[in-house]
């Protein structure tokens, strides 16, 4: 019989420090309710449940003392045993937020899983997945799902044209090789701070073209592995997202749902 790898020493860190403008609430996301309570503590509940964190580093938008309130309260409230909850301000970006996050950790953490926030309602199996895959070995992991959407490249028309529609397609993605890639996105600790540190000497255009850890692993030349997320691991970002997570809280949507 082949043993299951053991797991690693593992620290989440929970960016929660973005604005959550495009959500509209005007508040930050992490604060929004969701099923009456805000979205941040669906996300700390998803994880601790998992069992899968020895640390929480939780990013929050600087200075937002009813945000670090809600932390200590869930720090209380968690039995012996629970995992350290480490509370710091993030930064500008998602990247400083993940940068801030990092300083917090613990001695003798070996791996880390980056988790947004506004995957509040992540399935425990994903974070499983993820785990299990460093646990076997890998450097870096992400959670993906197939596009259901054919996906094309566009560029702005140019010329007389622009007055017949906005953009022009420039090519289509071949879709069974594409994947929507989520969080929480896994890496062995050292590689990670390596990609981040090696960020720090992008140009500022190419810094804002990165969009998850991932990719900053990527372009260390780190082989990034892929394991199966959920959908119902969605991205909480606009109103109508925020509608499907009300509807997902209210349970399963009978025989037809099946967990992708
Ligand atoms: O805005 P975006 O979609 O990149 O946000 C993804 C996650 O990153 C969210 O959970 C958000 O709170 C977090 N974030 C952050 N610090 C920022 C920007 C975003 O922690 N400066």
């Amino acid at each position: 019989m082949t043993e299951t790898p053991s797991r690693l020493v593992t620290a989440v860190i929970l960016v929660a420090a973005g604005s959550g403008q495009r959500l509209g609430y005007g508040m930050p996301k992490a604060s929004v309710p969701l099923g009456g309570e805000p979205i941040l503590m669906h996300a700390l509940r998803g994880i601790v449940s998992s069992g899968t964190a020895s640390q929480v580093c939780v990013v929050l938008p600087a200075g937002d003392d009813a945000l670090r309130k809600l932390c200590a309260d869930f720090q209380e409230e968690l039995a012996d045993g629970g995992p350290l909850l480490s509370v710091v301000d993030g930064g500008a970006t998602r990247a400083d937020s993940v940068r801030a996050g990092f300083e917090a950790l613990m001695d003798g953490i070996e791996a880390v899983l980056v988790h947004d926030a506004a995957r509040a309602l992540t399935p425990e199996a994903v974070f499983h997945r993820v785990a299990d895959a460093l646990a076997a070995g890998a450097e870096a992991v992400i959670p993906a799902v197939a596009v259901v959407d054919t996906v094309k490249t566009v560029a702005p028309t140019q010329g007389p044209d622009a007055a017949v529609a906005p953009e022009l397609v420039t090519g289509t993605a071949p879709r069974e090789e594409l994947r929507a890639v989520q969080t929480p996105q896994g890496f062995r600790v050292e590689t990670l701070r390596h990609a981040h540190r090696a960020a720090r000497d992008l140009e500022p255009e190419q810094a804002a073209a990165v969009t998850d850890d991932a990719m900053l692993v990527e372009m260390t030349g780190t082989p990034v592995h892929a394991v199966r997320g959920s959908i119902q691991s969605l991205k909480i970002t606009t109103p109508l997202d925020l509608i499907f997570a009300e509807g997902l809280l209210e349970g399963p949507l009978g025989a037809r749902w099946v967990e992708g």
